[in-house]
């Protein structure tokens, strides 16, 4: 048995795209177990560029099963259009190779509406920089058991018991904001509209995967968003509103933790962020602007440009930790190149005291300063490199150091978008 939970251990864009598809032609089955159309995960093969929000990575390679579990919060009309646009890519996608779990909560158009007018109406230092898709407003009411899930499009009078249950807490929040209320009819309609053509996808999820799992086939778990956006163990609360860490894996789709044979953290050579929150080795210097125009940091989903700095080993120690990492996939090695130094940071300053991890106060988070360590850069070409003698030595002593630091192996290396363009050192799915 083996099955891989892929996670992102920073602030997400760690490059998750490449690396999940690069696992997922070793995989049979893929699951998606958190998160929503807040994710953007861009796959390059054989030059064809792909863009995904909602649907599993595995949906591009031929002969997977991709899985969407109850973990996600799920957005019917955008999901629809997503698998229209990569049908016209030539992707076939059928009742066959996609499944919804039927206890997927819905993200609704209010809720869209509920997270934009919040983001608008914060004042500056309680903005979270939201994606904008109502991602946490949709957390909300499934916790607050008032969501409509997949399973309730299929009975029209659980459906309008749910709708009613639903507005009976938006409209009240809405007038409170300043927006219309919300017209039952309406939302009926637009529901019944899109639930045919959201059912064939529904089923038991959890049923299908425990027993793809007894009949041994490879489970391919993809997470969204990045360790540090975690509502637990993230920047608080400057985090996204679902559990990010491994372990979601396993309630997000309904497989027990004992299935998990192995956590791949994926990991940038150097931190990125968008949105707002602590970020304590930002550069807003030239260092930084290089780091984002060599690397392309742009967000998939909302264009945004994001924030970057030097890497931070002190708060991947910590999702290491948090997520049981079994080994690491570095990406980006290349956007290094050509720096003169490099800087990692190992911990943080507070007050004069030397902490090897970063804080839960936020008073606290604010005042730590970074402890850096310094590495010569390599002014060589890493773009590309496909074996360890392909790599100056610095750029290897810089790998080695990081492992060293974070107290993780390299099981992969990236050095450019192409799939090929990777190092390998342990297949996640070896026995
Ligand atoms: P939300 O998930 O839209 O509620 O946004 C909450 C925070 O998570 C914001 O800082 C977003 O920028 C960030 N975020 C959400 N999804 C992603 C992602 O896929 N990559 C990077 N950041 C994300």
């Amino acid at each position: 048995m083996a099955n891989v939970v892929v996670v992102g251990a920073q602030w997400g864009d760690e490059g998750k795209g490449k690396i999940v598809d690069w696992l997922s032609e070793r995989a049979d089955v893929v699951v998606r177990f958190q998160g929503g159309h807040n994710a953007g995960h861009t796959l390059v093969i054989d030059g064809k560029v792909y863009k995904l929000h909602a649907l599993p990575s595995g949906v591009v390679r031929g002969g997977k099963m991709s899985v969407i579990g109850n973990g996600v919060v799920l957005d019917p009309w955008h999901l629809i259009k997503e698998i229209e646009t990569v049908q016209a890519q030539g992707v076939e996608i059928s009742a066959e190779t996609l499944m919804i779990a039927e206890n997927t909560p819905l993200i609704l158009p209010i809720h869209g509406e509920l997270d934009r007018a919040r983001e608008e109406a914060a004042s500056a230092g309680t903005k979270i920089g939201t994606t904008g898709r109502g991602i946490g407003p949709a957390y909300e009411d499934k916790v607050g058991r008032r969501s409509i899930r997949v399973a309730d499009l299929a009975d029209e009078a659980t459906l309008e018991a749910r709708v009613d249950r639903a507005l009976q807490h938006h409209n009240p929040l809405r007038r409170g904001l300043g927006i219309d209320e919300i017209d039952r009819d309406a939302l009926l309609a637009q529901l019944k509209d899109i639930a045919p053509k959201i059912l064939p996808y529904a089923a038991p999820v959890w049923k299908v995967l425990n027993e793809k799992r007894k009949a041994g086939k490879r489970i391919l778990f993809e997470g969204a968003q990045g360790s540090l956006l975690d509502i637990d163990f993230g920047t608080y609360p400057f985090v996204t509103s679902s559990n990010v860490i491994a372990g979601q894996a396993a309630t997000g789709s309904g497989i027990g933790p004992g299935a998990i044979s192995y956590v791949l953290g994926i990991v940038k050579a150097y931190t990125t962020r968008v949105g707002e929150g602590p970020f304590p080795t930002e550069l807003l210097d030239e260092d930084g602007q290089r780091l984002g125009e060599r690397g392309h940091e742009f967000g998939t989903t909302t264009g945004r440009k994001r924030r970057c700095g030097w890497f931070d080993a002190a708060l991947l120690r910590q999702t290491c930790a948090t997520s049981g990492m079994t080994g690491i996939a570095l990406t980006k090695l290349d956007v290094l190149d050509g720096f003169e130094t490099l800087k990692i940071c190992v911990g943080y300053d507070l007050d004069g005291d030397r902490l090897d991890y970063l804080p839960t106060a936020a008073d606290q988070q604010a005042r730590c300063k970074p402890i850096y360590e310094e590495m010569p850069g390599w002014s060589e070409s890493t773009e590309g490199a496909r074996s360890w003698a392909d790599l100056p030595a610095n750029a290897i002593k810089y790998v080695r150091r990081v492992e060293e630091l974070i107290d993780c192996p390299v099981a992969l290396l990236s050095t450019s978008p192409e799939r090929d363009d990777t190092i390998l050192v342990t297949d996640p799915f070896s026995d």
